[in-house]
């Protein structure tokens, strides 16, 4: 049985005062999700980690919402894993639709990066997921494939297994235009069977798969209901208190 998991990715939000702010409400949130049997956790931007890190119970997931593959050297404006590490740091978003259109990360990249977080015992959550365009064009499945075939490439089972997948796609994220959990399931599930492909049936069972764009309060049970969605990588409804509480007590 694979236990839910709800990450709220923060993006260029919050200085580390706003998120000292939201971490003294993180007792309360830590307790719902106890009683829940979900983890939960945020990425928050890089400069507010070692802040968040400090102020909150071990149960609860800080993650970074990048890396470089590098562990040093002449990269301006990086961050390495070893970095990460040093301040306590184990879980790692990559290759985020943002990322992937703003700042040029492909899947070869992002597997580069996925390969050196697991060396590192990190837990890396590779995002994958269509364009509006492609989705148009009925190319989801086949864009989604070269992200997860190209993701996953030269990982071992035994690594393979810890890697969480979202699938996001590119025209729900920040739109309000959440994909219906039909799409959703039919997506997830479609990843768990290259799972099964690339590796075993077992190994597949194993990955948790998160669906993420506009979820809301409103709109997370629904997908949470869903066979192989094992649940939710939220943007904008992650940022507040109350919503992200919302979010706990409607999974
Ligand atoms: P959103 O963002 O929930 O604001 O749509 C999701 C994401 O980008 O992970």
């Amino acid at each position: 049985m694979r236990k839910k998991l709800l990450l709220g990715n923060w993006k260029m939000n919050k200085t580390i005062s706003e998120t000292k702010e939201f971490a003294k409400s993180i007792d309360t949130l830590v307790e719902l999700a106890k009683e829940k049997d979900i983890d939960i956790g945020v990425a928050p931007v890089y400069l507010s980690l070692q802040t968040l890190k400090e102020l909150v119970p071990e149960t609860f997931i800080v993650s970074a919402q990048n890396c470089h593959f590098k562990d040093s050297g002449a990269y301006t404006g990086e961050i390495s894993i070893p970095m990460l590490k040093e301040i306590g740091i184990d879980w790692c978003i990559i290759g985020h639709s943002e990322r992937r259109t703003y700042d040029n990360e492909t899947s070869e990249k992002c597997n580069l990066k996925i390969v050196k977080l697991l060396e590192n015992n990190f837990v890396p959550v590779y995002c994958v997921g269509e364009t509006l365009e492609q989705f148009e064009n009925n190319k989801t499945m086949d864009v989604v494939k070269d992200q997860i075939e190209k993701g996953f490439l030269n990982i071992s089972k035994e690594d393979a297994s810890k890697i969480v997948v979202a699938y996001e796609p590119v025209w729900s994220i920040g739109t309000g235009k959440n994909a219906s959990k039909e799409i959703a399931e039919n997506v997830c599930a479609f990843i768990r069977s290259l799972l099964v492909d690339l590796y075993d049936k077992e190994t597949a069972e194993k990955v948790r798969i998160l669906y993420g764009g506009s979820v809301k309060p409103n709109n997370i049970k629904e997908y949470m209901k869903m066979d192989d969605i094992d649940g939710a990588l939220v943007g904008g409804a992650s940022l507040s208190v109350e919503s992200y509480k919302e979010l706990i007590q409607n999974i």
